[in-house]
């Protein structure tokens, strides 16, 4: 359906054409002012100019066309020229019951979808997830969801990191430690074991104690690449402990995500395109546009209107091993020919941002992608701690995202447990949810190019603008939703008619500002605005509540409007928590 102010800018246009004007002029905002109106229109001071008329006198005419208006109740031509509209709160009400019963509350979008991938999460195989994949995995899983919302045929890929140097790394040290496994015996013939010889958190120490060795010592480091190459080129042993590895990461890893409610559909990883690399190589020889340079290969991705340093994007290096360009470009080519996806959105650390202009580059001059595929770098910033630094733990470590979950929903239980006679179990499921909105919304509510600090405590509040504080309303709704149930009332088929309190009007016109609010996240790919726009509505909804007394009211078809009212908060504030990749309790 058409958004109110759109139907609002149609009688405005209308009535400036009855009055000999451009109907252009007629567009209207919401207004910036608040306690004058609900929406203005300045076309009257354009029109001045154009028409050689006072601005005062074009509004005077407009606002003489609208005194009938079935949308308008108020329409005031003020100095130098403004018009200041309010609207009919029966059209309010039958505009509110329009969204109720419409699908997905009526919000427009294309009607055909389009096939989408997100890449995200972008985790590396054998290494702990850290507070920065909380941000890709955060994001890119809201993306995802609104996309979807749009009716795009929507997949999200993880496109782990299992198969450069990291990998021989392990491997090398492995085969230091436990000489005696199988996987290193060139002789060995039979099956290797099912069984792997590591557990998660073996491999999560073997990983950067490999790492620091080969920093330090060019023989080490010198083995770990060529272990890396055996694995590349196939090595039975090699192939088969790395099969172990991935195994043991990929089940650490779904744990993660399951927690945070992160689901992929696609788990790739650069192993996944290992095959088509060299096909893509004798590609990109073939049509020239691949040469040595110093004896790597590389395309270049200069263009003329650069201002800034951009080198060429390395194909391949001097020794035949191929990088993380090298994959990123062979997973454009599978995906061209596998899926056909006509946008792609990169959810990645910002400061990505030159390489993947120079993949994009790279793929659109080589052909890997085709013209009519969109390519998206949504880069994040990062996540500070309240020094401005880097997040890390208290002792200065890494913080793991296992460990800030955990901490964060101990938190939250002690917090629900202090005031509830709620069962163990309840309470556990409610602390798990509470803490899940307070780092989704803790993250998703800054704008996603920018750096934000990690504020534990402000978060996990119940105040202010938070997960908590958004969950905390939608229980208070249920709640009354359920009392009124308890009165010996029915919640549903009720309708929302007109009622005269302004806190009443203002949450109405708060449910109708849905649409634009998911539209420019959509069409911004920006999560952000979900979040700001429900915190708004939350506002509305909690200063609507504290005005009035709902379940005692005594007219009971105002009592019934304002139940219907609330149920419509309740479905948009969930429906929008949903995009943000959260859910609230039934209580808390
Ligand atoms: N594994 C990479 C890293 O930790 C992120 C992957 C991002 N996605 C991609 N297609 N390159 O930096």
């Amino acid at each position: 359906m058409k958004k109110l102010i759109e139907l609002i800018t149609c009688e405005v246009e209308a009535a400036f054409e009855a009055a000999g004007y451009d109907k252009s002029l007629g567009r209207v905002t919401v207004s910036n002012r608040p306690d004058l109106c609900e929406f203005q229109c300045n076309g009257a001071m354009a029109g001045a100019k154009q028409y050689k008329v006072k601005p005062i006198d074009i509004a005077n005419a407009v606002a003489e066309n609208l005194t009938d208006s079935q949308v308008l109740s108020e329409v005031n031509a003020v100095m130098p020229g403004f018009l200041n509209l309010k609207i009919k709160n029966e059209f309010l009400a039958d505009y509110l019951n329009k969204m109720s019963s419409t699908d997905k509350f009526g919000q427009e979008m294309p009607e055909q979808g389009q096939k989408v991938i997100v890449d995200y999460g972008g985790p590396n195989v054998a290494k702990p997830l850290h507070v920065g994949h909380l941000r890709s995995a955060v994001i890119g899983e809201s993306v995802k969801r609104i996309e979807k919302f749009f009716n795009n045929d929507v997949i999200g890929d993880i496109h782990m990191g299992d198969w450069g140097l990291q990998m021989g790394l392990i491997i090398y040290e492995l085969s230091l430690r436990k000489p005696e496994l199988p996987y290193f015996d060139d002789n060995f013939e039979g099956e290797y074991p099912k069984e792997a010889p590591f557990t998660i958190s073996e491999l999560e120490e073997i990983y950067p104690t490999a790492s620091k060795k080969s920093k330090e010592d060019e023989v080490f480091k010198a083995a770990a690449m060529e272990a890396t190459k055996k694995l590349q080129n196939g090595v039975r042993g090699y192939r088969a402990l790395w099969n172990h590895i991935l195994n043991v990461s990929v089940t650490d890893l779904k744990k993660n995500y399951n927690r945070l409610h992160v689901n992929f559909e696609q788990w790739n990883g650069e192993s996944t395109v290992h095959n088509l690399i060299p096909g893509m190589v004798d590609m990109m020889k073939a049509t020239g546009l691949a040469y040595l340079s110093d004896g790597a290969l590389v395309v270049d991705v200069k263009e003329e209107s650069d201002t800034k340093e951009m080198p060429p994007c390395m194909i391949l290096k001097s020794d035949g091993a191929s990088l993380y360009n090298t994959t990123d470009l062979a997973t454009l080519m599978m995906r061209r020919d596998e899926e056909d996806p006509k946008h792609i959105i990169y959810v990645v650390d910002k400061r990505q941002g030159l390489y993947f202009e120079q993949v994009f580059r790279c793929a659109r001059k080589t052909g890997v992608v085709k013209d009519d595929c969109e390519l998206t770098f949504l880069g994040f910033g990062t996540v500070n701690g309240k020094d401005g630094k880097p997040y890390k733990t208290r002792d200065g470590g890494v913080m793991r995202l296992e460990s800030l979950l955990e901490e964060i929903y101990q938190g939250m239980l002690s917090k629900i447990r202090e005031n509830t006679s709620l069962s163990d179990e309840e309470a556990c499921d409610i602390a798990e949810k509470v803490a899940l909105a307070a780092v989704k919304y803790g993250d998703l509510s800054n704008q996603a190019s920018k750096d934000y600090i990690f504020d534990m405590e402000k978060f996990s509040s119940f105040e202010g603008d938070t997960g908590p504080y958004i969950l905390y309303t939608i229980v208070r709704i249920k709640s009354i939703l359920k009392k009124y149930e308890e009165q010996g009332n029915s919640v549903s088929d009720i309708d929302i008619t007109s009622c005269e309190e302004p806190s009443w009007k203002a949450l109405g016109l708060n449910l109708t500002g849905m649409h634009a609010a998911l539209e420019s996240a959509f069409s911004e790919i920006a999560p952000h605005k979900i979040c700001a726009y429900i915190y708004d509505l939350a506002n509305a909804f909690n200063r609507f509540y504290h005005e009035n007394k709902i379940l005692i009211e005594e007219d009971e078809n105002k009592k019934r409007s304002w139940i219907a009212t609330l149920k419509l908060t309740r479905d948009i504030l969930e429906q929008c928590i949903e995009l943000l990749g959260f859910e609230a309790p039934e209580r808390m």
